[in-house]
This record gives structure tokens, C-alpha cells and sequence, in this order.
């Protein structure tokens, strides 16, 4: 693999992965979880910026631009949600799609860890030393924001997915990540 097809196979992932917590964002909205919907609006805003910055590198570091390839669009939304309402959802569903939310989303960052990870190894192997120390940082972030997912679902599967204090966390999970999206725009942006 050369140089510009190791940053256009992580340019894709990375696309698919904003999407992917776009759609994360958008189911827990519609289950009425602010707090996890917020969590993840943060992470669809930071790869957002990450994914514009690597752009950025490549142009600057190796002089040239990714090539876009194919998108995957990994669905995660069940059909039937697009015909129903926000007030339909029962706790036993409500219960059911955290699980698979969650379920998700640490498989998602497991095989995305594993993918930066190849990319830094194959920039070393071709001698591109400082461009795989910038993917490091990428490795790195993807490495914290695994740790924290598995937390969270081992959290909720600790209280059997119990909607009290599923909802109890909401508050304070979405002053939490509201402050740290502030906090990504330089605290000029909500
Ligand atoms: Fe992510």
C-alpha cells in the first residue's frame, strides 16, 4: 500500500464513522436520551474536525489529495422507527435498542482502533515515520473513546438496563458533552 491509499482507506472509515454517530445521535434522540444523543453529537463533531485535519495533513505532508472511495452506509436504525413516533416507544423496546446501540458502538471503535492501528504500522513499514506518528494521535483518540464506550455499556448492563437510572445519567451526561463540543469550536460555538 502506498502513501495515498493508506490515508483515502482512513479518510473513508473516518466518513463512515461520522455517520455512523450521526445515526447513534438520532436514534437516542428519538428514544428521548439527550444525554447519550448529546455524547454523540460530540464525537460526530470532534472525528468531523479530525477527518478535515487529516485532509489537511495529506495536502500539507505528502503534497497531494485523498482520493474519495466507496462509502459504506452502515445502517443501524430499524425500518419500522421511520413509521413510528417518539411517544410509541415502550421501555421494553426502549431497553432493547440501547443495548444494540451500545452493542454497536464498541464494535464500531474495536474495528476502527484496529484499522488506524494497521495504517500506522503500514506508514512505518514504507519509512513514512512522522506521517504515522500523526496517525498515532488518531490511534490514541480511538483508543479512549473505546474505553469509554465499553464503560458506559457496562454501566447500563450493571443495572440491567434499568430506565431510571438510564434516564437519571441523561442531565448530566448532556452538560457534560455540550461543554466539551463548546470546548472543540474554541467555546464559540453550542
Ligand atoms: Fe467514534
Amino acid at each position: 500500500m502506498n502513501v495515498e491509499e493508506i490515508y483515502s482507506t482512513l479518510s473513508g472509515h473516518m466518513l463512515e464513522g461520522i455517520m455512523f454517530h450521526e445515526q447513534l445521535r438520532n436514534c437516542f434522540l428519538f428514544l428521548g436520551l439527550n444525554g447519550f444523543a448529546k455524547e454523540h453529537e460530540y464525537h460526530y463533531l470532534e472525528e468531523t474536525k479530525n477527518h478535515m485535519a487529516l485532509n489537511l495533513y495529506f495536502q500539507l505532508h505528502h503534497r497531494g489529495i485523498i482520493r474519495m472511495r466507496e462509502i459504506k452506509v452502515n445502517e443501524i436504525i430499524p425500518d419500522s422507527w421511520y413509521t413510528s413516533q417518539k411517544d410509541d416507544v415502550d421501555p421494553a423496546t426502549r431497553a432493547k435498542a440501547i443495548k444494540a446501540a451500545f452493542d454497536k458502538w464498541v464494535k464500531w471503535e474495536t474495528e476502527t482502533k484496529h484499522l488506524y492501528e494497521k495504517a500506522y504500522l503500514d506508514l512505518l513499514e514504507i519509512q513514512e515515520v512522522a506521517s504515522a506518528n500523526y496517525i498515532s494521535t488518531l490511534v490514541g483518540d480511538v483508543d479512549n473513546e473505546l474505553v469509554v464506550a465499553m464503560d458506559r455499556l457496562l454501566e447500563i448492563e450493571n443495572v440491567s438496563y434499568d430506565p431510571v437510572h438510564t434516564f437519571e445519567i441523561q442531565n448530566k451526561l448532556e452538560t457534560i458533552f455540550s461543554k466539551k463540543i463548546r470546548h472543540l469550536f474554541g467555546g464559540g460555538h453550542t
